[in-house]
């Protein structure tokens, strides 16, 4: 993360700035929850994505720089919905937007960080790139859609859990990476291999997230332990666990994933569960293997400071703690 940030550090400040005036609207509230999301401090790492794919391809106009704050517009704006859907109560170490102004807010400032990026993006004036956005913002609805239809399912397969993955997670991340080499106009070999880049990338960062659930202490990670289990969803490590777990352990496990609150003991009792059937470090390994399939993509760029940068972010997903 350091050598990216010692690339792409002042573009990554003029984000920051860019994002606050595109969140400039009359209505108050949209202010005060934009603002507040906006200054928690999210690791940026979509932007920066975009950023390095674009000096990756040799762009040097100044179209970057808005774009990567278009991508952590739309970034927001699944974040506000998801934390809805998910009933989260904590995001970045604070209190999630729904929990201060509650459901309907984050939904409807949500929608106007959404319709605002479609702006912006109209504004940088690619068809090509405003087709992948727009492509991408739709795979993610779906794939939240999906994720709601596997809530419980406890037979759930890793092929189709990897799919919501893929769709949730990885496509905006494959977007930003595509976007920045459109910019750039490299080849298509190398648009693609951007984009390969970013959806294999994503798809290790969301599993090491669905870890951190599990793993991480609530201070480092900013969200709830044990959220996703009682939510019901059924992420890789409970998935690799369910396959080889005894039928008493399983029902332990159907009846927590079916519970609206689970207790501290619940989660302690399944968490033990997952980590002696392997689920974490099964989990890890596959990201891993993401991570390297991904790094192997930058093999059609010549070896340079911006490549290693991207490699060492690479890296910085499997080791994160929040
Ligand atoms: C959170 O993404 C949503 C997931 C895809 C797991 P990030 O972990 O990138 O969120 P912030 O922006 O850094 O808070
Ligand atoms: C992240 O899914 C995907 C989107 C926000 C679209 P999660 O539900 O796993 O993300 P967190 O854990 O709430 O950040
Ligand atoms: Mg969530
Ligand atoms: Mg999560």
């Amino acid at each position: 993360m350091q050598a990216a940030l010692a690339i792409i550090g002042e573009d990554l400040k003029l984000v920051e700035r860019q994002f606050r005036k595109d969140l400039q609207s009359d209505v108050p509230l949209i202010r005060k929850v934009g603002e507040y999301v906006l200054s928690s401090g999210g690791k940026r790492v979509r932007p920066a994505l975009l950023l390095l794919a674009a000096r990756l391809s040799d762009y040097a106009g100044d179209k970057a720089v808005p774009l990567a704050s278009v991508i952590e517009f739309i970034h927001t704006a699944t974040l506000l919905h998801d934390d809805v859907v998910d009933s989260a109560t904590l995001r970045r170490g604070l209190a999630s937007a729904n929990t201060l102004w509650g459901n309907e807010a984050s939904v409807l400032v949500g929608d106007f960080l959404f319709s605002k990026s479609f702006s912006l993006m109209v504004n940088v004036g690619s068809l090509d790139i405003l087709r992948v956005l727009s492509d991408a913002t739709t795979v993610i609805a779906e794939g939240e859609v999906m994720q709601l239809l596997c809530t419980g399912e406890m037979d759930l397969t890793e092929d189709r859990y990897i799919k919501v993955v893929r769709s949730k997670t990885a496509i905006l991340m494959s977007a930003a990476c595509e976007a920045g080499a459109i910019l750039g106009a490299v080849p298509q070999s190398q648009q693609q291999a951007l984009a390969d880049f970013g959806m294999d990338l994503g798809i290790a960062f969301q599993l090491m997230d669905d870890i951190l659930d599990y793993v991480a202490t609530e201070e480092e990670f900013g969200k709830c332990i044990g959220h996703d289990l009682e939510e019901g969803k059924i992420t890789l490590p409970l998935i690799h666990t369910l396959k080889q777990c005894s039928d008493s352990e399983r029902a332990l496990i159907a009846a927590v994933v079916e519970k609206d609150e689970m207790s501290l003991g619940d989660f302690r009792a399944v968490s033990g569960i997952v980590k002696q059937y392997g689920g974490i470090a099964y989990t890890v390994e596959a990201a891993l293997s993401y991570i390297n399939r991904c790094k192997n993509h930058l093999d059609l760029f010549a070896p340079s400071p911006v490549r290693d940068a991207l490699l060492s972010l690479s890296e910085y997903i499997v080791t994160r703690s929040k």
